[in-house]
C-alpha cells in the first residue's frame, strides 16, 4: 500500500493502552480506524485521548470480539459502510502475575485463554476470510518477549504469548503468494504508555511510534523482514 491516507484500519484492543496509541498514530498518518469495544469507559477514555481534530476518523463499535456473531456483525457494518477494510492491527490481552504454572487456578487459566489467545482467534477468521476474498490486507500482531522468554509466575503469558507468535507465522506461510501481509510486532522493553506515567523509561518506543511502525511496514518506507516479525 502506498499510503495510510484514506485507508481503512480496525484495531482489535484500540480501547488499550497499546492499542490507544497504535489508532493515535494511524489517525494521525490519515487513516480512518475502526474500534471495537466492549467496555464503554474505555471508549469514552480511548475517545479522550484522540485529538479533536481526528476524531471524525475514530469510529468505536460495541463488538464482543470472542462471540462469532458479533465479529461477522462489526465486518458486514465495515464492509457496508466503508466498502473496504485494509489494515488490521490485533493488540489483544493483559498481563498476569502471582503463579508458578502448576499452581496457577484453572479459572484464570481459562480467562487468559480468552483473552490472550481465543481473542486473537476470533478476530482473525473474519478479517482473513475478508482478505482472502480481495486478495490483499495488512494483517498486523502486537505480541511481546515473554513470546520467546519463559517469565517465571506468569508462565500463563509466555504459553500463550508463543501460540500467538505461531498463529502469526501459520498465518504468514499460509498467505504466502497471496496479496495478504501478516506481521507480528514484537517490543522487546515494556512500551511507554499513559498508563504508567513516570514509570516510563525514555529509551522504551512508545505506543505511539508502534503505531508508526506499522504505518511506515504498510507504507513501505520500513523494509519488510522474510520471517514478518519485527523487533523493537
Ligand atoms: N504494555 C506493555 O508494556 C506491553 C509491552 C509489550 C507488548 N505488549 C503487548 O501489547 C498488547 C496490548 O497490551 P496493553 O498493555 O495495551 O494491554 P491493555 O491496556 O490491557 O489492553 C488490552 C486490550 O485488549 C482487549 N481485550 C482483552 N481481552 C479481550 C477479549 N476477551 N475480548 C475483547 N477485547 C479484549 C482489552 O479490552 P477491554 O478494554 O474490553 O478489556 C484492551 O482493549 C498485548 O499483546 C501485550 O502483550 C504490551
Amino acid at each position: 500500500m502506498e499510503t495510510v491516507r484514506n485507508s481503512l484500519a480496525l484495531v482489535a484492543g484500540g480501547t488499550g493502552y497499546v492499542g490507544e496509541g497504535i489508532v493515535k498514530s494511524l489517525l494521525d498518518r490519515g487513516a480512518r480506524v475502526v474500534v471495537p469495544f466492549r467496555n464503554a469507559e474505555k471508549a469514552d477514555r480511548l475517545r479522550a485521548a484522540v485529538s479533536p481534530p481526528l476524531l471524525d476518523g475514530l469510529d468505536l463499535q460495541h463488538t464482543v470480539i470472542t462471540d462469532q456473531d458479533s465479529m461477522e456483525h462489526l465486518m458486514s457494518y465495515i464492509i457496508e459502510t466503508y466498502g473496504r477494510l485494509d489494515i488490521a492491527v490485533a493488540s489483544l490481552g493483559g498481563w498476569y502475575y502471582g503463579y508458578s504454572l502448576h499452581r496457577m487456578p484453572m479459572e484464570d487459566w481459562q480467562a487468559l485463554l480468552t483473552n490472550n489467545l481465543n481473542s486473537h482467534f476470533m478476530f482473525m477468521k473474519p478479517v482473513m476470510e475478508y482478505f482472502y476474498k480481495v486478495n490483499g490486507g495488512e494483517y498486523v500482531m502486537i505480541n511481546g518477549s515473554a513470546s520467546e522468554k519463559p517469565v517465571p509466575e506468569s508462565g500463563v503469558i509466555s504459553v500463550l504469548a508463543g501460540a500467538q507468535k505461531m498463529m502469526g507465522q501459520v498465518l504468514r506461510e499460509e498467505a504466502h503468494g497471496t496479496g495478504i501481509q501478516v506481521s507480528t510486532l514484537i517490543p522487546t522493553q515494556p512500551v511507554k504508555t499513559r498508563e504508567r506515567m513516570v514509570d516510563n523509561m525514555e529509551s522504551w518506543f512508545s505506543a505511539e511510534e508502534l503505531g508508526q511502525f506499522i504505518c511506515d511496514i504498510v507504507e513501505g518506507s520500513r523494509p519488510r523482514q522474510d520471517s514478518g516479525v519485527y523487533y523493537l
